[in-house]
């Protein structure tokens, strides 16, 4: 029986596209519902007009109460009867109100080559620093801010004239490789860390 995934986003939801894809292919995991902060973000649109349920708690209301929003997704998200939540560019801190009755069954992506770069603005912190590599990586979520346990990384060469747009562009091809793998190995019961190469020769 698969397991129902909800994917949680702020933005246009290109990982959640990649998800979605690889699980509407032979992957034990089926994308049950698409949750977003933002009525308005383009990955709800898209996921709406692909027929996926989708739910939006706005943040706003909260005026910045995060334990009350935390509390209102928490009961919104109990009737589906969800199995796994994926993180994928879900724009708000989540703290242990939240993540705790999830601990062990929600994933997270984040565009740096973690412990590297927690938090915003890993592309250009890369770049400064003069990394030579940079990458993804997934990883269990933690009341702690882009921690936890690692279950998979995708490593991306940075060339010398690389911009931070550049170099994003470069990790987000990788980010929709790696997140539905990663996703299809969790449900699969391995949680032992998988590392991808960029095969650049692939369009
Ligand atoms: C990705 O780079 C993800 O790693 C980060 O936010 C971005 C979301 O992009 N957390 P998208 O909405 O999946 O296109």
């Amino acid at each position: 029986m698969k397991k129902n995934v909800a994917i949680f986003l702020s933005g246009g939801g290109s990982n959640m596209r990649a998800l979605v894809g690889a699980m509407n292919a032979a992957h034990p995991g089926r994308p049950a519902l698409i949750v977003s902060n933002d009525a308005q973000a383009g990955g709800i649109a898209w996921a709406k007009g692909q027929g996926l349920e989708t739910l939006v708690v706005d943040h706003r209301p909260f005026q910045g109460d995060r334990v009350a929003f935390e509390r209102a997704m928490l009961a919104a998200l109990a009737p589906h009867k969800i199995d796994l939540i994926c993180l994928a560019g879900f724009m708000r801190v989540l703290t242990e109100v939240f993540v705790s009755p999830w601990q062990g069954r929600m994933l997270n992506i984040h565009p740096s080559l973690l412990p590297k770069y927690k938090g915003l603005h890993t592309h250009a912190r890369a770049l400064e620093a003069g990394d030579q590599e940079h990458g993804c990586t997934v990883h269990l979520v933690t009341d702690k801010l882009d921690d936890g346990p690692i279950l998979g990384q995708a490593h991306v060469p940075v060339e010398a004239d690389d911009t931070p747009d550049v170099l994003a562009a470069r990790v987000l091809k990788q980010e929709h490789r790696l997140y539905p793998l990663v996703l299809e190995r969790f449900l699969n019961g391995i949680t032992e860390p998988i590392f991808l190469n960029a095969d650049l020769s692939q369009p």
